[in-house]
């Protein structure tokens, strides 16, 4: 398939058809089909609704030695309607006894479907309605794996050590114990544990009881939880360190494994910090006696929400001042924000399944940029948003995007469902929609829609309700097109000038980006405009889809769109229009918004790539980190289009003549009390003039590593990802084992992980060979072993020998790779990856490994093809324009 002359169509096709198009659009009705508020029995879901818990009380002996958990349990469920059997859900567990409780105990007879994650309880005869008890034992597994109940293996100062620790979401609850394990079935929990005497035992609750037990064993019961949903359920045992605090009457502790408890401060006092904004922002107080921040040492990537025991991979949790970066501050504060805000928004009301699952990550996603930006204004966090907004809707003009609201239809298409769209995109709209509706109604909206569904389920009409009454604006009318339809819509700009007066017209059409048959869609678009002759005063339209007009005094004006980048479209305007408007002269929110049209009208065929490169040069001055940090994601993207072509080194060198103004502002050295743009802005620029090898920075990096070898603490810890990065880059044999050895004595996960990732990162093939051979052992953590092989083909720059390498290994490596990713790892070693002919291998072979990849396999495989067209497209006309500059003094250009 030649991608090159398919994306061409787009901008070829003809106006008659276009007209024809735009009339279905107006005639076709907004959305396909209309969300209904919460109801427990429309819900979707495989479990029948006829018999509900109420109550579970468990009891789990894990056993470290044998690696498997003995439990028994009762759960107090009402009947709703006569049944002859009860059906739950239960995964790699034996149950070995069940039985019913009314005045007298009836046996059930045990039949388990694996295959549909579900155990049948037969009765020997009906029973009618009514409250029953239903008592089961069972024997499940550990394993190393984060699903369910698992266990981690570290090494601490005092000895190698084992710990336990639950994943549950979306669907894992149903390994641990048997249970109803779908989010509309709520329920109480009394748990209780038997564990090693040495242990801190942590769950949703606070300890109710301990009691010793022969053999160095203890029971630990907890109190009992409020109603909740299953995959909140959590439990962590090992030897523990805590760090407590309080904040608005609620205990606070963060739980990290031997020594590490001086690292836990910062996260302490972020929580400090953010439970009573929260507090205050819901109106709702946090619920539980107790909120625990616990950081897992491996086993699992990322973080989550169990209520009143989150738990995080150490990575994202623990701040070390003298080697952690400023980058990794910033990201603590929004995972732990992001986590905090589900406490209200997913734990006290909760999606009522995981087709409305964005209801949880997107607001999440949201509020993480919101409460971190309250407490850190200079942090940049709603630039650093545009910017992953950027990145989706780029995803989203794919003809592989999919709606936010989409059906679920098992448990492997509900994991499939946290991606960036569920994510990104959610959070973008609710941004959008904040700004358009006020941020008192909004939150005034919030706290109606939690004060009306706690310790209940809700769909996305239940928020679209609350928000309207408190708005007295159509929200749903509006919303239902961005949650229910795939895609984006992109606003076309045309001005008139007659008699001294200008009418600028607006109209709407759907984006995409090599999908010339997508279906033609229009949206409800807040659109918020200014004068950019007066940025300060911006006023919002509703653009239809018939065209909107709005005068202006003067033909010499211009107006500006989606003011201040809330908004979750595209605009496209006319070239006069960029003879009229200054960048430079634009807020810097508006300037990342234009650089972010620019270069998707470029990835849609709309614009060259020079109209995209011409920005950035009269960009050159700008401080601003996002907007940088967008330049140079497009350069990174254009340098890695260039690999193996004859343009490459030129355009290395003009993308470093363009960055060593800033560089030179910036400097090696951080400057006491400079702006935290500068200091995040220094690392990244010089990451990129790395990987552009800009001979003098890569020769002061080897000279900084070396020192830092000697006495670590010459090297300022945001310096040294990249530093990092630069060295191993280019590493020989000697300078590739220091840094082994630096990742192998690495103390904490952060380190060891940035230590890995820079000897991935070598060109040099021999030793891009020495780190695949490195992912097979055990000498790290398995998902990160996993890791190495995409970072060899992406950092290393080494596709061919990573993916010939994950042909040959693709069993052992797949062994190593956390369930929740399994899916993604084929298709990742190509991600970076811009030759046509793999992506059909790439589909060929993932297929061939497992059913559930083909999704991702498809996404990325179009992605590759789209990379190939762009790169066919784009090269002549970048590999020109850099050479009429290297001919150009700098000065002549500005
Ligand atoms: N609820 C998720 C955790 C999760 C993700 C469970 C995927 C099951 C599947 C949690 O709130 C989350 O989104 N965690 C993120 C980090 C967060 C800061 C975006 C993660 O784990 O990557
Ligand atoms: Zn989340």
């Amino acid at each position: 398939m030649n991608l090159g002359r398919m994306c061409s169509r787009l901008f070829a096709r003809p106006p008659g058809l276009l007209l024809l198009l735009l009339l279905l659009t107006a005639l076709a009705p907004a959305v396909a089909f209309a969300d209904q508020p919460f109801s427990f029995d429309t819900t979707p879901g495989k479990l029948p609704k006829t018999v509900v818990p109420r109550h579970y009380t468990i009891r789990l002996e894990p056993d470290l030695e044998k690696f498997i958990t003995r439990g028994s349990m009762t759960v107090d469920v009402d009947v709703r309607q006569p049944v002859a059997e009860i059906v739950l859900n239960a995964l790699d567990l034996e149950v070995t006894r069940a039985s019913v409780i009314e005045d007298r105990e009836t046996a059930l007879a045990i039949s388990p479907d694996p295959e549909k994650q579900l155990v049948t309880l037969k009765l020997p005869a009906p029973i009618g309605p009514g409250h029953y008890r239903v008592a089961l034992e069972f024997t499940g597994h550990l394993t190393e794996h984060a699903q369910g109940l698992f266990y981690v293996r570290y090494a601490a100062p005092s000895g190698k050590k084992i710990m336990l620790a639950t994943q549950m979401e979306p669907a894992d609850a149903r390994r641990m114990f048997p249970c109803w394990d779908e989010p509309a079935f709520r329920a109480t929990y009394d748990l209780t544990v038997v564990v090693p005497q040495k242990h801190l035992a942590v769950s949703n609750m606070p300890v109710e009881s301990e009691t010793n037990l022969p053999n160095g064993l203890k029971e630990v019961k907890f109190m009992r939880t409020p109603p909740m949903a299953s995959y909140l359920v959590v439990l962590v045992s090992g030897e523990l360190e805590e760090l407590k605090g309080e904040a608005d009457g609620v205990k606070i502790r963060v739980i990290t494994t031997e020594g590490k408890r001086e690292q836990a401060r910062y996260a302490l006092e972020v929580t400090e910090k953010v439970l009573p904004y929260y507090d205050r922002y819901f109106g709702i107080r946090y619920p539980l006696p107790k909120l625990d921040q616990i950081a897992i040492p491996g086993g699992f990537d990322g973080a989550m929400e169990n209520w009143g025991g989150i738990t995080y991979n150490e990575s994202m949790l623990l701040f070390d001042p003298q080697t952690s970066s400023l980058q990794t501050k910033r990201d603590i504060f929004v995972t732990v924000s992001h986590e905090m805000a589900h406490q209200w928004f997913g734990n006290l009301v909760t999606m009522a399944w995981w087709d409305n699952l964005w209801l949880n990550e997107g607001f999440a996603s949201w509020m993480e940029n919101k409460a971190t930006d309250h407490f850190n204004p200079d942090w940049e966090m709603w630039l650093t948003a545009g910017l992953e907004k950027s990145g989706v809707m780029s995803e989203d003009a794919r003809k592989t995007t999919h709606p936010v609201q989409s059906p679920v239809d098992n448990e492997s298409e509900a994991d499939d469902s946290f991606d960036n769209i569920t994510y990104i995109k959610g959070q973008a709209f609710l941004q959008m929609l904040e700004n358009f509706l006020g941020e008192k109604q909004f939150q005034k909206g919030i706290h109606r829609y939690l004060a009306a569904h706690e310790y209940s389920n809700t769909t996305t009409a239940d928020l679209w309700d609350a928000l309207e009454k408190s708005s007295g604006k159509s929200v749903a009318a509006m919303s239902a097109g961005w949650t229910e339809q795939s895609g984006l819509p992109v606003v076309m700009v045309k001005s008139d000038c007659t008699g001294g007066r200008q009418v600028v017209t607006l109209t709407q059409e759907r984006f995409t980006v090599c999908d010339p048959d997508a279906q033609p869609l229009s949206w409800t678009i807040p659109v918020a405009w200014f004068d950019t002759a007066r940025p300060a005063s911006a006023r919002y339209v509703v653009l239809q889809n018939t065209p909107l007009t709005i005068n202006l005094p003067d033909c010499a004006d211009a107006i500006k769109l989606n003011a201040g980048d809330f908004g979750y479209y595209h605009v496209s305007y006319e070239p006069a229009w960029y003879q009229k408007v200054k960048i430079t002269g634009l807020p810097p929110a508006d300037q990342l918004n234009l650089l972010s049209d620019t270069w998707a009208m470029v990835e849609a065929g709309r614009a060259s790539s020079t109209n995209y490169l011409a920005l950035a040069e009269a960009l050159q001055a700008a401080k601003t980190y996002a907007v940088w940090s967008h330049v140079l994601s497009v350069l990174e993207l254009i340098d890695s289009l260039e690999q193996n072509q004859p343009g490459r080194a030129n355009f290395q060198q003009y993308a470093r003549r363009l960055l060593q103004p800033q560089w030179q502002r910036l400097g090696w050295s951080p400057r006491p009390a400079e702006p935290v743009g500068d200091a995040l802005l220094r690392g990244r620029i010089l990451g990129t003039l790395g990987q552009f090898a800009d001979p003098a920075v890569v020769a002061e990096a080897r000279a900084r590593f070396d020192q830092f070898l000697a006495r670590p603490e010459t090297l300022p810890a945001d310096l040294r990802p990249s530093v990092l990065n630069i060295v191993g880059r280019y590493s020989d044999k000697k300078t590739y084992e220091e840094l082994h050895e630096l990742a192998r004595t690495a103390k904490g996960t952060e380190e060891r992980q940035m230590d890995y990732r820079a000897l991935a990162g070598a060109l040099d093939p021999a030793l891009a060979q020495t780190t695949l051979d490195l992912s097979l052992t055990d000498e790290t953590v398995p998902q990160e072993a996993s890791d190495l092989v995409a970072q060899v083909a992406s950092d290393g720059e080494q596709t061919e020998l990573a993916w010939r390498f994950t042909q040959q290994h693709i069993k052992e490596l797949l062994a190593k790779v956390d369930s929740f990713d399994r899916d993604d790892y084929v298709p990742s070693i190509l991600g970076s990856c811009s030759d046509a002919a793999r992506a059909d291998e790439l589909k060929k072979f993932a297929a061939s490994v497992s059913e559930d990849s083909v999704a991702k396999a498809d996404e990325t495989a179009e992605d590759i093809l789209f990379k190939a067209a762009l790169k066919q497209r784009e090269l002549p006309s970048i590999d020109r324009w850099v050479a009429a500059s290297a001919q150009t003094p700098d000065a002549a250009r500005r």
